[in-house]
């Protein structure tokens, strides 16, 4: 499996919810949460010592799901990702042991690049879709579209900082694949085991997205 064999999956969904989770309990409502909203994907990050496990727990209980692991920044944990059955590894940035593990292990890999020469790193490796983060900080929009100019086969997942009130603004650009963030997955709706309310933001960001 490479980049390619996602586009489809991440043409339909257009969104990646981007989860943290402290407490491997939490795993199974909050992947149950998302399917309930009509999003079944999640990008598990290793911020927390919770993620490997957690990502092992969603594939095991929701196989339809579609599970990745997020903030993948060493093979080590890239290894530990595969392990749990992580169907795709996101990085925040272009580290070439990553990318060229992921492409010997045949899983998709989406590196992090906000600049051009980590887009010619991600190119080198035949790689097509990246992640543009962190999006609002490093120009949002205005920077993907210049970026876009050299290079025409780019496309982007922009998160960090995008949310239900300018989702629809990098949604409307044909070079963004999918968005990705946390807001429907908020740590404060998780700790509190808000789960209907996880539901329920999901719910209108898959509502918005397909207007
Ligand atoms: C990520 O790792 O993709 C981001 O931290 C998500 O950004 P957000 O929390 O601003 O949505």
């Amino acid at each position: 499996m490479n980049q390619t064999s996602m586009i489809p999956a991440l043409e339909e969904k257009r969104i990646v919810p981007v989860v943290k989770l402290d407490r491997t309990e939490d795993a199974e409502p909050l992947a149950e949460a998302l399917i309930r909203g009509g999003l079944p994907v999640a990008e598990v990050t290793f911020r927390t010592d919770a993620a490997e496990e957690s990502i092992r727990i969603m594939r095991r209980q929701f196989p339809e799901m579609l599970v990745g692991a997020g903030t993948v920044i060493n093979t080590e944990q890239a290894k530990r990702a595969l392990d749990a059955g992580a169907a795709f590894l996101v990085s925040p940035g272009t580290n070439d042991k990553v990318l060229q593990f992921a492409i010997d292990q045949n899983i998709p890999v989406f590196p992090g690049v906000c600049t051009p020469s980590e887009i010619i790193t991600a190119l080198e490796y035949g790689l097509e879709i990246v992640k543009f983060f962190p999006a609002k900080q490093y120009g949002g929009l205005d920077t993907m579209k210049a970026l876009a100019g050299p290079f025409p086969t780019i496309r982007f997942m922009p998160t960090g900082g995008v949310n239900l009130s300018n989702m629809k603004e990098f949604l409307a650009f044909k070079k963004i694949i999918a968005i990705g963030g946390s807001w429907m997955v908020k740590d404060t709706l998780i700790n509190e085991g808000d789960f209907d309310g996880i539901a329920k933001l999901t719910k209108e960001a898959v509502g918005l997205a397909a207007q």
